[in-house]
Parts: structure tokens; C-alpha cells; sequence
């Protein structure tokens, strides 16, 4: 069975084709981060009408990388939320054009779901070990820092154990990026600059860190950032401040990213299930991969990590979410709509508890 998938829940314009045991045959996306660069984060209305501009020529390129065309699809599987209402609707209404064209099935797909099943996404000849259910799973992108128990992959076998109380993971990434002067979006810029730091060199205290609680907490590791670039005496832009914003980045990035192994450790643990995977933009993360992988191995659990380019948003992940509905049947009709909301269970509350 062949997906074509679809993804414009925020700013990436994504299209590609998967079979329905994970193979990836075209993944092409269009990123729109030069054109919300200059506001320091995704501005809503621009990001809806590049995606109208983009999604038929995203479209047509991933047939054309697979070779293929519209008619040798079986189905089309497109992210109906969470995210961007504006933006999910372009998606939307190319999916039920191509559908009704020609006459293949429809399924809508969570966001979510296809960052917690993108570790069986299989790119070129690789042949990277699957995960095997139940597994528990570490989401952590822009908009969403969850762990999950996967029992199937259907949203209503998926328990959330714990997730943050406040800000994303990836949103505390942007948010230091943006406070020691680097260029959005921020996460991957911080990754960069932390391998060249020290992270002992800053003192900040890990957010949330007792094991025994599952939920998180980023925005007060941000305001100790903020507070640390405030007091910071010498902040021209010289040689000394590329290393100063190197330390920051690290003490920052080895703060989170130690929280966020331990914690998935410990659910594995809890739930006493052999498997752990990472998904979302996060999860691309070279020091949270190492450290993750690193606890995993002595803990005895076996860490599955997606490619970095099936962590961070593309369609293909949509795809294979969407070959499992059609898998098993499932059918979206013309009144597929829209949501701002994810599908998947959520129990952690905004702001709840002492810090
Ligand atoms: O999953 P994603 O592509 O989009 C959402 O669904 O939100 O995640 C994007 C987030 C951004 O906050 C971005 O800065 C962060 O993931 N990110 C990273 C890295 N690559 C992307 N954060 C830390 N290290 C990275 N290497
Ligand atoms: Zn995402």
C-alpha cells in the first residue's frame, strides 16, 4: 500500500509517499523559516498563504521523485490537527481534491501521532530495527513535550504519563536562542554552539527534575537564562561572547536534555516495556539522543532513534500514520475538518502543582 501524506499544520509544506511498512519512497518539504525569520517565530497568516503557493508544486515533486503518478496511490492520509487552523486547511483541501480526483481514500491524521510513529519510517536501503508494542515514547517539539505509553497505533491506545506543565521543550530551545542573540528557530542553533561549550562553566538548576514525577516544566530554566543574559557584564559581539553564548547554550541544553532522558527512562521503567523511541523536531537533538541512548544501555531498554529528518515536521510521517488507518479500514469523508487541538489523551494540566 502506497500514502501519499500531507503536512502543513505549521510551517513546513510537506508531501510524501510511504508504504505501509514504513518505506519512504519520495519525502519532499518546503520550509518557510527564511520567510518568519525576520519576526522571530511563525506569523499565522503568512505561513497560510505560502502554503497555498507551495503544496501543489510539493505535491507533484514527491510523485516525480518516486516516479510515479496520482493514480498508482492508494490513499491519502493528511494532518487535520493539531496546529495553525489557516494553514491546516490548505492542507486539508488539496488532500479531498486529490482524493475526490481520483477516487482514492481519505483519512485525516493527528500531528502527534505521526511524530510517535515516525520511528518506523525506513529511509533508502536502511533496515534500522522497528519498535514492537507497547513502547513508551518521548515527544518533544515547538508546540508539545509529552511521554506517551503506545499500546497500537491508534489514538485512543495511546496514554499519556506525564507532559510539561508549561512551555514545549522545543519553545524553551527558541526562547535561549533568542535571549543570547541567535537566529530562529533556535534549537538547532543551540545543538551547534553547546557542542563548542562547557556546561559547567553556568550555573542553572534542573527543571523538574524529581524522577518520580513524570510532568515537566521549561519556563523557569528560561527565566534563569533570561536572568543569567541580564547580569552578564561584557555582551559586545566578540570572540569572549561566542564562548560565553557556547557555556550558556550547553549548561542549558545538558539542564533539559538530562531531564527528559531520565524521565523517558523511568516511564520505560514504570511500564516495565522493553522499547523507548523519540519523536518530534527535539528529538533531533544530538545531546539528548546520546544521553537517552546512553541510560537506555544501562538500564537494559532498547532506545529506537528516528533519522533527525524524520524527528523534525515532514509528511512522510503522516504518511505511514495514515496507512495505518486505511490498514485497518478507516475512512475520512468530505467533512474532514479541522482542529486547533490534538486527538491524543491529555492529563497533565497547564500550571498545576508547586514548582
Ligand atoms: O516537530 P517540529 O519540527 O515542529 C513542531 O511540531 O513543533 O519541532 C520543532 C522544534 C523547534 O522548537 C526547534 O527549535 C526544535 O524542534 N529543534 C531542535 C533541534 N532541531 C529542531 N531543538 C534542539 N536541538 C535540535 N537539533
Ligand atoms: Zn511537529
Amino acid at each position: 500500500m502506497l500514502v501519499l501524506g500531507i503536512e502543513s499544520s505549521c510551517d513546513e509544506t510537506a508531501a510524501a509517499l510511504v508504504d505501509d511498512l514504513g518505506r519512504v519512497h519520495a519525502d519532499v518539504i518546503h520550509s518557510q523559516v527564511a520567510l518568519h525569520a525576520p519576526y522571530g517565530g511563525v506569523v499565522p497568516e503568512l505561513a497560510s498563504r505560502d502554503h497555498l503557493r507551495n503544496i501543489a508544486p510539493v505535491v507533484r515533486a514527491s510523485l516525480a521523485c518516486a516516479g510515479i503518478a496520482l493514480k498508482d496511490i492508494d490513499g491519502v492520509a493528511v494532518t487535520n490537527r493539531p496546529g495553525l487552523v489557516g494553514a491546516l486547511l490548505v492542507g486539508v483541501q488539496a488532500a479531498k481534491g486529490i482524493a475526490w480526483a481520483t477516487g482514492k481514500p481519505i483519512v485525516g491524521v493527528d500531528h502527534l501521532m505521526g511524530h510517535v510513529l515516525s520511528a518506523f519510517l525506513r529511509r533508502g536501503d536502511s533496515d534500522n530495527p522497528l519498535p514492537r508494542y507497547p513502547y513508551v515514547c518521548l515527544l518533544a517539539s515547538g508546540g508539545h513535550t509529552a511521554i506517551y505509553r503506545v499500546d497500537e497505533p491508534r489514538a485512543n491506545a495511546i496514554r499519556e504519563l506525564g507532559a510539561t506543565r508549561d512551555d514545549a521543550a522545543g519553545e524553551a530551545f527558541d526562547k535561549v536562542a533568542k535571549l543570547v542573540g541567535l537566529a530562529y528557530p533556535g534549537g538547532p542553533r543551540v545543538d551547534e554552539f553547546a557542542a563548542r561549550g562547557q556546561a559547567t562553566r553556568i550555573k542553572l538548576s534542573a527543571p523538574m527534575a524529581s524522577p518520580s514525577s513524570l510532568e515537566m516544566s521549561f519556563s523557569g530554566i528560561k527565566t534563569q537564562v533570561a536572568q543569567i543574559v541580564a547580569r552578564a557584564p561584557h555582551r559586545e559581539p566578540d570572540a569572549d561572547r561566542a564562548v560565553w553564548v557556547a557555556d550558556v547554550c550547553a549548561a542549558f541544553q545538558a539542564a533539559v536534555t538530562g531531564v527528559l532522558a531520565r524521565k523517558v527512562i523511568e516511564a520505560a521503567t514504570q511500564q516495565r516495556v522493553n522499547d523507548v523511541v523519540l519523536g518530534g523536531g527535539v528529538a533531533a537533538n544530538r545531546e539528548l539522543r546520546r544521553r537517552v541512548s546512553e541510560l537506555g544501555a544501562e538500564r537494559g531498554i532498547r532506545v529506537l532513534l528516528p533519522s533527525p529528518g524524520s524527528c523534525t515536521d515532514n509528511g512522510a510521517m503522516i504518511a505511514y500514520a495514515g496507512a495505518t488507518r486505511l490498514a485497518r479500514g478507516e475512512r475520512d469523508g468530505w467533512d474532514l475538518v479541522v482542529a486547533s487541538r490534538t486527538a491524543l489523551e491529555r492529563r497533565t494540566r497547564k500550571g498545576r502543582g508547586k514548582r
